[in-house]
C-alpha cells in the first residue's frame, strides 16, 4: 500500500493516498463534512472547477508550510497535503460564499420546479434548500434561449442549464463521438449540438443522468408522473450493449422511467445504453431485484418503501382508530384511465388521460 497522508476536515482527521483531492477526502469521511458538488463527477475526467459550490477554507496548508491559503479553494480541484487542515461547514466564510454561489446560480435559473421533471431529484433544488436565501436581489430579466430540438429522446431546456459541462464530458468520453458542446461565451454560452446534429449515440442517454438540474430530461418520461410518486427498484436484464443493471421507477405495474443506478453522491454507478433506458418499459422486460437503496436526503427517498406498511405503528394514534384499509400508493397506479398506460404514451400526458374520479 502506498504511503498515506493525513488531512483534517472540520476537525475530523482521515488518512488518504497522495494526490487525493479535498473533496474526495471529505467523501471518505462522509456526511455534512462533504462539500456539495454541482460540476465535479468522479467518473468524468476533467470535470470540476466550474461551479464553485465546493469551495472550502484551508486554514493550514500543510505540516511543512502551515500558512493558510489566502482565498477559499475549489475542493474538487485541490489536492491535499500532509497535515492540511480544512474547514467546510465550520467556516462562516464558506457558508457565506456558498449562499452567494447559490444566489448566482439562481440568477438565471428559472424557478419552474412545479413543472420541471427534475423536481425532487434536482441537486440545485437541494442546494437552494440548504444554502439559499428565501428571496432574490436580482431585478433584471433572466437569460432565456430559443427552444432547440436535440433528438428524439432527450429534451434540452437551456434556460435551466448551469453550464457544469458534465454532459459535454459524458458525450466526449463515453460515446467517443462528441456532437454537442458549449457554444459562445459569457452570458450567451449555451449547450447545443453542432449544425443541428441529433445526439443518437447508443450511450448518449447518460447525459440525462449526469445533468444536476432539469436541463436535460428524458422525453419518454416527461410530464407522465412526479418522481416522488414512483417507486425505485433495482432491476437487470441480459443486455448485449451494457451491463443491463438499472433502476426502474415504477407505479403499480407500470415502468415509468429507466435510469442508471446512482450512488450516495448522486453519481451513476454503471453507464447504461439507450435501449435499456428508452425502449424497455415493460415490467416483463426486467428481472426485478428489489427496492433501491436511496441514500440521498432528497425527496426521492420518500418513495422508498421496503415491505408493506404496518398499521399498528403510529396511524391509530394520529387518526384516532385503526385504519380499515391501508394501501401503499406506489403499488397502485390509480391515476390514469383503465385503458391508458401513461408510460407508453408517445409524448406528455394530458388531462384527458387521467381518471377524473
Ligand atoms: S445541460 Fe446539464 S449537464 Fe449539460 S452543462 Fe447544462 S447543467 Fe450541465
Ligand atoms: S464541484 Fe468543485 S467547482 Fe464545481
Amino acid at each position: 500500500m502506498s504511503e498515506q497522508i493525513k488531512v483534517t476536515i472540520d476537525n475530523i482527521t482521515v488518512a488518504v493516498a497522495p494526490g487525493t483531492t479535498i473533496l474526495q477526502a471529505a467523501r471518505q469521511i462522509g456526511g455534512e463534512v462533504t462539500p456539495p458538488a454541482m460540476c465535479y463527477y468522479s467518473k468524468l475526467e476533467g470535470s470540476g472547477g466550474k461551479c464553485r459550490t465546493c469551495l472550502v477554507e484551508v486554514s493550514k496548508g500543510s505540516e511543512k508550510d502551515p500558512r493558510p491559503m489566502p482565498k477559499l479553494v475549489a475542493s474538487c480541484r485541490t489536492p491535499v497535503s500532509d497535515g492540511m487542515e480544512v474547514k467546510n461547514i465550520t467556516s462562516p466564510k464558506v457558508l457565506d460564499a456558498r449562499a452567494g454561489i447559490v444566489e448566482m446560480l439562481l440568477i438565471n435559473h428559472p424557478l419552474d420546479c412545479p413543472v420541471c421533471d427534475q423536481a425532487g431529484e434536482c441537486h440545485l433544488q437541494d442546494l437552494s434548500y440548504e444554502h439559499g436565501a428565501s428571496g432574490t436581489r436580482y431585478e433584471f430579466d433572466r437569460r432565456t434561449f430559443e427552444k432547440e430540438d436535440i433528438g428524439p429522446y432527450i429534451q434540452l431546456h437551456m434556460n435551466r442549464c448551469i453550464l457544469c459541462y458534465r454532459c459535454v464530458y459524458t458525450a466526449d468520453q463515453l460515446t467517443g463521438k462528441r456532437e454537442h458542446g458549449v457554444l459562445d461565451r459569457g452570458d450567451h454560452a449555451a449547450i447545443s449540438t453542432c449544425i443541428g446534429k441529433a445526439l443518437d449515440n447508443d450511450f448518449i442517454g447518460n447525459v440525462i443522468d449526469v445533468c444536476p438540474v432539469g436541463a436535460l430530461t428524458d422525453k419518454t418520461f416527461r410530464f407522465k408522473n412526479r418522481v416522488w410518486f414512483t417507486k425505485p427498484v433495482d432491476a437487470h436484464r441480459d443486455c448485449p450493449t451494457c451491463s443491463g443493471k438499472t433502476r426502474l421507477w415504477m407505479r403499480g405495474d407500470e415502468v415509468y422511467r429507466v435510469t442508471a443506478r446512482k450512488d450516495k453522491w448522486g453519481e451513476v454507478e454503471e453507464w447504461i445504453c439507450n435501449t435499456c433506458r428508452f425502449d424497455k418499459k415493460q415490467a416483463s422486460d426486467w428481472t426485478i431485484e428489489g427496492p433501491s437503496k436511496i441514500d440521498r436526503h432528497s425527496v426521492i427517498a420518500q418513495g422508498h418503501y421496503e415491505g408493506v406498511l404496518k398499521p399498528q405503528n403510529f396511524l391509530p394514534e394520529v387518526i384516532g382508530r385503526n385504519p380499515k384499509l391501508l394501501m401503499n400508493i406506489h403499488d397502485v397506479s390509480g391515476v390514469n384511465k383503465n385503458d391508458i398506460e401513461l408510460s407508453k404514451l408517445n409524448g406528455p400526458a394530458h388531462s384527458s388521460d387521467f381518471d377524473k374520479k
